[in-house]
């Protein structure tokens, strides 16, 4: 029988459990030199290196062996940081990675944390699914270190706290890829009238945010997310591409929040934030469509949109029978 895991505080004397545990997790990707005295002291001693910033450290021991770990501390404005995730390979995929990143971010939001980063190498392609599924997204340009394992480092970011709207630009769109993809799927199996049937497949859904995030890496879509309490739960995007006559116009697109977060405002917030990027965007004439008699329609009508009419037997629900479309349009 396998010694449960459990997760505790992270001590000054875990320090060869830590150098173990980072080592392990290093050695699976070629390249990587851990050189403590050299490059990481704070190694030896880390419970007082995290104490001393202002932040904290926690450990996983199983079988009184260190097999995960993580820290964090402040930085300025309400940021934190999230260090040394680490899990060893024997508890992947178990929730240990899940259960060590939650302490951290539970941690910096009771002390006022508004948002987390992170750095992780570009080599830790593993990692990256991981912080993407935690709704981190990328958020900068690459951090070159002149270290012995020549690292070179993503930036990972997301807020906190509160129902946060930001637009992504290309490389962040890329990397909310995944997440996208669950909440598109959650809607449509919820009976959403988007275009796709139920049920839904991870890879065709995946396909579709993959082109849309190629239209927002050439500008021809602007994609805003919204995190609800530091969890990626809706989407909308405003369609640039429209031809040559209608320069002034934009179409909206994929108005989308995950099932568990309805009721929020987040919708409403990210219609007001899409009239916003329309108007910045020089987009006078916005038009949308939406299934009749659904939720959206009674957003979009108390946010002040002008319905143009309905076309009956538009599209297909998921039972096979036939609903109608009302399309409405609004001046920015
Ligand atoms: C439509 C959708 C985006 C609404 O998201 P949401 O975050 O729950 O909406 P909000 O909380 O911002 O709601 C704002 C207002 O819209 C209206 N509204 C939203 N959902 C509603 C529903 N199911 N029934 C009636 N009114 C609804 C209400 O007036 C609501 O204000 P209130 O909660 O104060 O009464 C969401 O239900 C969804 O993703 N549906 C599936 C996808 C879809 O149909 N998208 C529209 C494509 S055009």
């Amino acid at each position: 029988m396998t010694a449960a895991a459990v997760l505790r505080a992270g001590r000054d004397d875990d320090a060869d459990g830590f150098i173990d545990l980072i080592g392990a997790c290093w050695a699976e990707y070629p390249g990587n030199i851990l050189d403590v005295d050299g490059e990481v002291p704070e190694l030896r001693a880390l419970a007082s290196y995290f104490a001393g910033k202002g932040g904290a450290l926690w450990a996983v021991e199983q079988a009184g062996r260190v097999v995960g770990m993580v820290g964090t501390r402040p930085l300025a404005d309400g940021e934190w940081e999230l260090c040394k995730m680490y899990a060893a390979p024997s508890l992947r995929g178990g929730g240990t990675g899940q259960l060590l990143i939650n302490s951290a971010e539970a941690f910096a939001r009771a002390h006022g944390g508004t948002r987390m980063v992170l750095w992780t190498d570009t080599r830790f392609d593993r990692a990256h699914r991981f912080y993407e599924k935690q709704s981190y997204v990328r958020a900068g340009p690459l951090r070159v270190l002149n270290d012995l394992s020549k690292s070179i480092e993503f930036i990972y970011a997301k807020p906190l706290r509160g129902v946060v709207i930001e637009r992504l630009d290309a490389a962040a769109a890329v990397s909310a890829v995944p997440r996208l993809a669950e909440i598109l799927r959650a809607c449509v199996d919820d009976g959403a009238s988007v275009s796709f049937l139920p049920p839904l497949a991870p890879e065709t859904a995946r396909g579709f945010w993959k082109r849309s995030t190629s239209a927002v890496a050439q500008g021809g879509k602007v994609l805003l997310v919204a995190w609800a309490d530091g969890v990626l739960a809706g989407t909308v995007m405003l369609d640039l591409a429209m031809p040559p006559n209608q320069p002034h116009r934009a179409d909206v697109q994929k108005l989308l929040v995950h099932p568990a977060a309805r009721r929020r405002g987040i919708a409403r917030l990210l219609m007001e934030r899409l009239e916003a990027e329309a108007r910045r965007e020089g987009r006078t004439l916005v038009v949308l469509d939406t299934k009749e008699g659904d939720g959206a329609e009674t957003l979009y009508r108390a946010m002040g949109w002008q319905e143009a009419g309905r076309v009956p037997d538009f599209a297909q629900n998921g039972d096979g029978t036939m609903c109608a479309t009302i399309f409405f349009w609004k001046r920015m």
